[in-house]
């Protein structure tokens, strides 16, 4: 991890502002009501990592069933992105799969959906291994087009298997993970092609203009159906332009919804982590202030 001169807190403020859906489970469903009544799905994503504490876990395990509950009772069309790590991989895999599962059956019931997030490398086989002894069509998992080992993962994968695939968003070792832009690219593109192939449901999640086009092109040169794929990306990303004509085409999209209270925290280690994002946020500000004054 880079360590980073002191960042000042109003610009974390103003990352969080616009990244973050609020502290509260009734903020989030707000966000994901109005997402919805533009026609977008969202996946709801409780922020939070490494939980040490069993009680801390449970209580976010309960969190989590509760946004089932209203996710239901309000009739949105928002499924559940969820850590590993903070609902309890740090104390032991036992609870980590025990609390995992009280969600699950939970969404079973409400006919909704898990989507297992993919942390940094350390809990990538926990992960994939969990959710491989689960097997249930309620629950998917993310890989990252950054990491080696991927195209080994994907090629092991059950054909009724849904996959979230994103570039990768830790700071990971070059001897596992390719450093390169262009060539993670390049994977990502090679990964998305061998899913289709398998048959495998994808979310494509990615911001970049030219993965997104590439991706389409890939769809239709391969016949790719449309109910076998969708379109993700992150709360607050200014991709609206883009958001429109995936919309205008019939794309289905799907917006990632972060919320909490520990939005500092979350903020401090993303950008610790992806000095970047820190970038994206400065060129947005600048954009907003440069539209402003034309
Ligand atoms: P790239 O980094 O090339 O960005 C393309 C352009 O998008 C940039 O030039 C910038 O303008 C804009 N952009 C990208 N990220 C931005 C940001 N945060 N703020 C503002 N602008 C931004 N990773 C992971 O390791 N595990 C996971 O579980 C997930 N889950 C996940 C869900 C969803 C829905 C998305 C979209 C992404 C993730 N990620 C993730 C993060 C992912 O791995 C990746 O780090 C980021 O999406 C950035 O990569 P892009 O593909 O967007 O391209």
């Amino acid at each position: 991890m880079l360590v980073l001169p002191i960042i000042p807190k109003s610009l974390i403020k103003i990352f969080a502002r616009q990244y973050v859906a609020g502290t509260t489970i009734k903020e989030s469903l707000a966000i994901v009501k109005k997402l919805n009544d533009n026609n977008l799905y969202a996946t709801i994503d409780i922020l939070g990592e490494h939980t040490k504490n069993i009680n801390e876990a449970n209580e976010i395990t309960s969190n989590y069933i509760r946004l089932i509950e209203n996710i239901k009772k309000n009739n949105l069309k928002c499924n559940l992105s969820i850590k590993p790590s903070h609902i309890g991989t740090d104390i032991s895999n036992d609870i980590f799969n025990e609390n995992l599962n009280k969600i699950l059956n939970k969404a079973m019931v409400n006919n909704n959906f898990i989507r297992i997030d993919m942390e940094d490398s350390t809990l990538t086989d926990i992960s994939i291994n969990t959710y491989k002894s689960i097997n249930s069509q309620s629950l998917g998992i993310v890989l990252q087009a950054y990491l080696y080992r991927t195209i080994r993962d994907i090629k092991n994968l059950k054909n009724n298997s849904n996959i979230r695939l994103c570039k990768g968003i830790y700071n990971e070792d070059p001897n596992i993970a390719i450093k390169n832009n262009d060539k993670i690219d390049e994977n990502y593109l090679k990964l998305l092609k061998l899913l289709f192939k398998k048959q495998i449901y994808v979310g494509i999640a990615t911001h970049s203009e030219k993965l997104i086009s590439k991706s389409i092109e890939l769809i239709n040169e391969m016949n790719i159906n449309r109910d076998s794929f969708e379109f993700q990306m992150l709360y607050g990303v200014p991709m609206e332009k883009t958001i429109n004509i995936l919309l205008e085409n019939n794309y289905k999209v799907r917006i990632y919804v972060p919320f909490g209270p520990l939005w500092y925290e979350y903020s401090i280690r993303r950008i610790k982590e992806n000095p970047n994002i820190l970038k994206y946020v400065i060129k947005n500000i600048l954009n907003k202030i440069k539209e402003a004054l034309l």
